[in-house]
């Protein structure tokens, strides 16, 4: 049956977006960490922070660009120590993924940052993946780990890395590229994501969101990627928007995130109406939601208030993208499709 969105008053909009099943597939689990469970976790573990109070170091949230988010961001995770810690940071993510109606979580993790501290990598899968499935067991929400390298350190290192993960292979689907993009491009990291794809992992990579509509293409050449994490630099390459477009090549498009990081100076000019109007498989995510002003639920909710081009239709079509973005058999994402759907026909019927 064909859902009537043009009965579906904008006034009703919010609660729509708030109500609509959907998948986050762009989260970086340390980005969940909110300065209250640093400072618990900081207390509990016996590390000194740079900052006197959560009050000091919220206030410290004024980023100009992705490096200055990084930095405070890297800070903060040096408070997560044991497996409970991470076990808490992500269990705390899944209550507030619930309570926004996700019903599928891709969440990145970075080991590097805990490794290089001297915390054992089996200390951070093992809390993250028993937080994963609890979430599914109470929470009913289907959750996976995609294990990020650190585009600022080597491939050597990346390697490394991916050897020390060898023995958890079953607790995490697939392998992203994240930190600091400009002067780090995908082709970087040609042979570790080469290994990658020969163990069966699914690929992502950060790409054109600070870095030029060059690395979107080498990320798709080189690493041959499935999804493209922020990508909306594409839209200065007419000829990628089309490819991408063809190739339904999604894009984890992180609203808020692009807006704090100075990728666009205000949400109002936000090119994602235009990404969905160049037919490209967008979909909205959060990113690091502690530290950019707020969790799926209110990337959406700011980014359809700010853009009067999006409306029920483009709400419907983003959360069907997120599952057909999303890396889980076609049978499940299907069945959450129809859900989907018959929420936006209740929503119009009820008009
Ligand atoms: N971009 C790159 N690296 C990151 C980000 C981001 O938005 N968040 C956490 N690591
Ligand atoms: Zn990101």
């Amino acid at each position: 049956m064909a859902i009537d969105f043009d009965r579906i008053a904008r006034e009703r909009l919010p609660a729509l977006l708030r109500a609509m099943p959907k998948a986050e597939l762009h989260i970086h689990i340390e980005g969940s960490l909110e300065p209250e469970l640093i400072f618990r976790l900081a207390q509990r573990n016996g590390v000194t922070l740079p900052y006197p109070s959560v009050d000091a170091l919220r206030a410290a949230y004024a980023f100009t660009d992705l490096q200055s988010f990084l930095d405070i961001y890297y800070a903060g995770a040096s408070v997560l120590l044991k497996e409970q810690d991470f076990f808490d940071m992500a269990w705390a993510y899944f209550e507030k993924a619930a309570a926004d109606n996700v019903v599928h979580a891709e969440l990145f993790f970075d080991p590097q940052t805990h490794t290089d501290r001297g915390v054992p990598f089996e200390v951070v899968i093992r809390g993250l993946h028993h937080a994963c499935q609890r979430a599914h067991a109470e929470l009913g929400l289907s959750a996976s780990l995609i294990l990020c390298f650190l585009r600022h350190l080597s491939e050597d290192a990346a390697m490394a890395t991916l050897e020390q993960a060898l023995p958890y292979r079953s607790h995490f689907i697939g392998v992203g590229l994240d930190s600091s993009e400009r002067g780090h491009p995908p082709e970087k990291f040609a042979r570790v994501f080469a290994r990658c794809r020969e163990l069966g992992l699914r690929i992502v990579a950060h790409a054109g969101e600070e870095g030029p509509p060059a690395y979107i293409v080498s990320a798709l050449d080189v690493l041959k990627v499935e999804r493209i994490d922020h990508g909306v630099r594409c839209v200065e390459d007419p000829a990628l928007v089309e490819r991408l477009a063809a190739e339904r090549m999604p894009l984890t498009v992180c609203p808020l995130s692009n807006v704090k990081l100075c990728v666009f100076k205000t949400m109002a000019g936000h090119n994602l109406p235009a990404l969905l109007a160049a037919g490209l498989v967008a979909t909205v995510n959060s990113d690091d939601p502690a530290y950019f002003g707020g969790y799926l639920n209110e990337n959406f909710v700011q980014a359809f208030a700010a853009l009067p081009q999006l409306g029920p239709r483009e709400a419907h079509t983003l959360a069907r993208n997120s599952f057909e973005a999303s890396f889980v058999a076609p049978s499940v994402r299907e069945g959450w499709a129809r859900q989907l759907d018959d929420v936006f026909a209740a929503a119009a019927a009820a008009t």
